[in-house]
């Protein structure tokens, strides 16, 4: 639980009217758009963070009402601007850049600039499609009654439980709290198979209904992992959990991964002392080398698709020449503030 709660699952959206922002407001720094030559910038305002703008003559803030992410990428903002309006901020901080710039995608010219040049407006639908991600339970008013569009629907994120935690991959366990209290034995959580962890996993980071032309198709790591032939050819034996503690974040030591990957993918020293247990069934070795260098050959690091964050493509596959990177280290994907 102590491990669970500390993790960036767990503190992946925050209500800056009860909590103190973890991103640096206080920079100062300005970010212009190239085409208006708009400046934009964050800061603090009566201790409440908020996103301004200026155009020279006229300044307007716009006060911030959920900071998302850990920020192990990024954080990202939403304000609500009325009951059933909100606003995506135009600008994210970036852990790696160690600064703001704008949110990926709106980077570009878009039409809503010329009437909400603050950022992306968002209908109820889809502010709740935020929350819904980036949180365990999220209550909401008007379920039921709200016509198909959701239009009525109002998210009620103060009375949510923000934040990925147990039951976001549990499911309901009122019985355990039950069983618990009356000191019968607990049930534990039922096993999943790898398939059903894609899908447990794949409702927030992507699985089924994944477009495969996306261009960020490396930020959905169980529909990249399903595409492996490690995974289809493993008969269940490899999944989310072979590689990542759930409780826990990722690790960043590059010799961890490796070492999972030579587990089912014999190195010389492993091939010559079979071990009993490790079920490694796998003689496929690696002709360009046994020992290292496995993530950055066979896992793309993709970089480009989406504003200053880094994601290690699932897939694992033999990559073209031009994407491999033989002397990547994971450490560098993952900033450590
Ligand atoms: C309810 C949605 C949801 C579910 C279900 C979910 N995740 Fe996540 N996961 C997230 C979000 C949101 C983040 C980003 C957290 C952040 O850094 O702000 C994340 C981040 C992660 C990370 C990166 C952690 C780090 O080091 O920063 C890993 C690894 C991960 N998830 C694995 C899993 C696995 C494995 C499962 C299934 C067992 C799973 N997730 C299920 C929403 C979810
Ligand atoms: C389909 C589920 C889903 C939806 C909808 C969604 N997110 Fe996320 N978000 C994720 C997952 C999963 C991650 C972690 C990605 C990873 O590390 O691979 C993430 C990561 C992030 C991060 C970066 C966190 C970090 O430091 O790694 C931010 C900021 C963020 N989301 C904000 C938003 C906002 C704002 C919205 C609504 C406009 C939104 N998200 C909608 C699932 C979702
Ligand atoms: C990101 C998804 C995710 C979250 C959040 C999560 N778990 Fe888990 N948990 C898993 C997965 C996956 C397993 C491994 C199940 C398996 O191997 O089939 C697991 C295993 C467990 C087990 C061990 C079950 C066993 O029989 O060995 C317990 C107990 C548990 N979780 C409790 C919790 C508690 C308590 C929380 C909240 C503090 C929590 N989990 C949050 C995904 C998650
Ligand atoms: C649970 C066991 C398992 C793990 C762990 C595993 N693999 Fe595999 N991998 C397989 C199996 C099974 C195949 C298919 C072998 C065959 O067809 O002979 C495979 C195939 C491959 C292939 C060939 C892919 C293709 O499309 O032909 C590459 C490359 C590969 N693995 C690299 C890796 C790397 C790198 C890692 C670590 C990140 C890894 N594997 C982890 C089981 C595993
Ligand atoms: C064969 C090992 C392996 C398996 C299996 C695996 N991952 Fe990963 N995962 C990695 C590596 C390597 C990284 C990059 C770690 C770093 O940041 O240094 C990573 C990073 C991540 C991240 C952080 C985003 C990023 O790219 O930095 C998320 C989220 C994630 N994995 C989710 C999943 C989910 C969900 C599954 C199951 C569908 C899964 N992983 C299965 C090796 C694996
Ligand atoms: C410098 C890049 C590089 C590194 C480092 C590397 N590989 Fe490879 N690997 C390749 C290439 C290229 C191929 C395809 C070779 C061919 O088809 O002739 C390959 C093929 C494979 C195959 C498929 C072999 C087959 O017979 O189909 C596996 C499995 C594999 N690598 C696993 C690994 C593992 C595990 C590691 C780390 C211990 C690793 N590789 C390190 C570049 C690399």
């Amino acid at each position: 639980v102590e491990t669970q709660l500390a993790s960036n699952h767990a503190r992946s959206v925050r209500d800056l009217s009860r909590e103190r922002a973890r991103a640096p407001f206080t920079t100062g720094q300005t970010v212009t758009d190239p085409l208006t030559r708009v400046q934009y910038g964050m800061q603090e305002e009566g201790g409440r963070p908020a996103i301004w703008i200026s155009n020279g003559q006229v300044r307007v803030t716009q006060k911030l009402d959920f900071e998302f992410g850990s920020g192990k990428h990024a954080y990202g903002y939403l304000a609500m601007l009325d009951r059933s309006s909100w606003l995506d901020t135009r600008l994210n901080y970036y852990s790696l850049l160690h600064a703001w710039d704008f949110t990926s995608g709106q980077d570009v010219a878009a039409a809503h600039l010329r009437t909400q040049p603050l950022g992306r407006p968002l209908p109820e639908g889809e502010a709740a499609r935020c929350f819904l991600c980036h949180s365990t339970v999220v209550r909401a008013s008007g379920v039921g009654k709200a016509p198909l569009d959701g239009s009525q629907l109002r998210v009620r994120p103060q009375r949510s439980d923000l934040g990925v935690t147990c039951e976001s991959c549990h499911g309901p366990r009122a019985a355990h709290v039950r069983e618990r209290r009356a000191g019968l034995p607990v049930s534990h959580p039922p096993r999943l198979s790898a398939d059903a962890m894609n899908e447990v996993c794949g409702k927030c980071h992507g699985f089924t209904g994944t477009n495969p032309s996306h261009p960020v198709i490396a930020r959905f790591q169980p529909y990249g992992l399903s595409q492996s032939r490690c995974f289809r050819a493993s008969a269940g034996r490899l999944s989310c959990v072979s590689c990542h503690d759930p409780h826990a974040n990722a690790r960043s030591d590059t010799a961890f991964y490796e070492a999972k990957c030579i587990s089912c993918h014999p190195g010389p020293k492993e091939a010559r002392e079979p071990k009993e247990a490790d079920g490694a069934a796998v003689r496929t070795v690696c002709p360009v080398n046994r020992v290292r260098g496995c993530i950055g050959c066979h896992m793309r690091i993709d970089s480009k698709t989406m504003l200053h964050m880094t994601f290690a493509d699932h897939n694992i596959r033999v990559l073209p020449r031009a994407q491999q990177q033989p002397g990547f280290r994971t450490e560098a994907l993952s900033p450590r503030e």
